[in-house]
């Protein structure tokens, strides 16, 4: 019944309070796709004039995997790290080699194209394809080890299994998609690293570590 509980909780918040933001207007795998690229260093506000722009630019996989590099670096500059953008055009072009431009649908294939890890997967085949699978990035720790005191230390890369273990029991299966991105918004508003207010959250009866006043205690994670 909590589970259930918690769900139909947080979707319906979701549904009132979720964010706008222009790579959720459709479940196109390339807008996912782009999206969580650009989201994997930057910060949501400043991601979205980028992200527009690189549509207009490269509004398909086809148009991505041809562009010349000076044109794909103009389009990552205030971005840094242009190893994720020279990533995707490799990426645009195996999809179009290898997969007849085909975006496979579970995350399991989607982790054999290049630059694709298990969170990147994880989010492509919840959000564009409807498979209930978890999205396990820094957010997804974050929320879940307070949700239910989870101590095991994230800094290890087997905690990653674990809690992609405890997601896929709480994830509902007709909403995966909105779910992650429930979880990310629920991340950057009221359960954040250092300010939290759970308090107002909506799910702050499932949240078992600030029912303890233990919040800050979640993540876990020992400095190497
Ligand atoms: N951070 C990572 N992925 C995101 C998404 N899809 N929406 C909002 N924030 C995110």
């Amino acid at each position: 019944a909590t589970i259930k509980a918690f769900q139909a909780t947080l979707l319906t918040w979701f549904d009132r309070e979720g964010r706008d933001l222009p790579w959720r207007h459709d479940h196109e795998p390339y807008h996912i796709w782009v999206s969580e690229i650009m989201l994997q260093q930057t910060q949501v506000q400043t991601v979205i004039p980028y992200y527009e722009r690189f549509m207009t630019w490269f509004p398909t996989v086809t148009a991505l995997a041809q562009a010349p590099e000076s044109q794909l670096l103009k389009a990552w500059e205030g971005l840094g790290y242009y190893s994720r953008v020279r990533n995707m055009q490799r990426c645009a072009r195996q999809l179009l080699a290898d997969y007849g431009g085909q975006w496979p649908r579970t995350a399991t294939e989607l982790t054999e194209l290049i630059g694709i890890g298990p969170y990147t997967a994880g989010a492509i085949a919840s959000i564009a394809f409807n498979e209930p699978v978890p999205a396990v990035d820094g957010n997804a720790f974050r929320v879940f080890s307070r949700l239910l005191e989870i101590d095991a230390d994230i800094a290890k890369p087997q905690t990653r299994q674990l809690f992609e273990k405890v997601i896929a029991r709480i994830i509902p299966k007709d909403r995966p998609g909105d779910f992650n991105q429930a979880i990310m918004d629920l991340g950057s508003s009221y359960m954040t690293a250092r300010n939290p207010d759970s308090a107002h959250s909506p799910v702050k009866d499932f949240n078992q570590a600030y029912l303890d006043g233990k919040e800050l205690d979640y993540p876990v994670k020992t400095k190497k």
